[in-house]
């Protein structure tokens, strides 16, 4: 059914998989480089270079299953409260991560960038035009890398964008609907997340897609992200399809 043929792939798992119902938004929060580094006896960034990778393994993988969408937490608006050498590091391998453009041609996935880039150098702006316009004309999945991304910053722009339209006086303030909120949001142009896996333990969103996760399923597992193989991915696709999605009705 699914034409991979990798080390670590568990086929009997991946056929259990059904290919028509699939999410076709997947969110993950890539949590637990941190912890993975220190277990190692590695320093933090070690943790994060892993976790780069990783996702880079999960996404080509996730796009031959013929999942559309993925949103991948990178750095959230509360992460700059770490050690300046931490956010620097960090800044460094986005930096890195963007520029590999090899590393992901040829495998068909577009990459967009959702968040608030104006807290972005110069450089990784660059760097984040130059990817988006590299990549914006393949027709596999679509990568959206969340990058000094917050769902609350999200909605609040969102909100900032209807309050200038009132105004204008192009609409009334009692006018604003759900469906306009929805056409503000970085990932207006695709299906809310359909699945939100987190790894490392931690049972929270951080901020990650708030508006969109409003009839999410989650996935939640002690695995510290850059462990996180693709035969964990097929396991939390086939949780996912067991769901009983009732969306408020019966
Ligand atoms: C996630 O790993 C990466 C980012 C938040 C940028 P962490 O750095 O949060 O790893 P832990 O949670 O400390 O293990
Ligand atoms: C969430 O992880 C943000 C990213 C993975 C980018 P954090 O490690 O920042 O979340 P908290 O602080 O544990 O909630
Ligand atoms: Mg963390």
């Amino acid at each position: 059914m699914f034409n991979i043929f990798k080390r670590g792939i568990d086929k009997k798992l991946l056929q259990e998989v059904d290919p028509a119902n699939l999410p076709r938004h997947v969110g993950i929060i890539m949590d637990g480089n941190g912890r993975w580094a220190e277990k190692r006896g590695l320093p933090r960034t070690a943790g994060h270079r892993a976790g780069a990778q990783n996702l880079k393994t999960i996404t080509e993988f996730a796009g031959q299953m013929g999942i559309p969408y993925i949103t991948a937490y990178a750095f959230s608006t509360e992460n700059w409260k770490r050690p300046k050498e931490e956010v620097d590091a960090l800044m460094q391998l986005l930096l890195d991560y963007l520029r590999d453009k090899d590393q992901l041609a040829g495998k068909n996935v577009t990459i967009r960038v959702i968040g608030d880039r104006s807290a972005l150098s110069d450089e990784i702006n660059r760097e984040i035009d130059v990817i988006e316009d590299y990549t914006k004309d393949r027709d596999g999945m679509v990568l959206y890398l969340a990058i000094n991304y917050g769902g609350r910053q999200e909605i609040v722009r969102g909100v900032n964008n209807l309050c200038r339209r009132v105004q204008q006086g192009e609409l009334e303030p009692g006018d604003v609907t759900e469906a306009m909120l929805s056409a503000e949001v970085y990932t207006r142009d695709v299906p809310e997340a359909d699945l939100i896996i987190r790894p490392s333990g931690e049972l929270r969103l951080s901020n990650f897609l708030l508006w969109q996760s409003a009839y999410s399923e989650f996935w939640f597992s002690d695995i510290n992200w850059p462990d996180f193989s693709t035969k964990d991915f097929t396991q939390a696709i086939l949780d996912y399809q067991n769901r009983n999605r009732r969306f408020g009705g019966r």
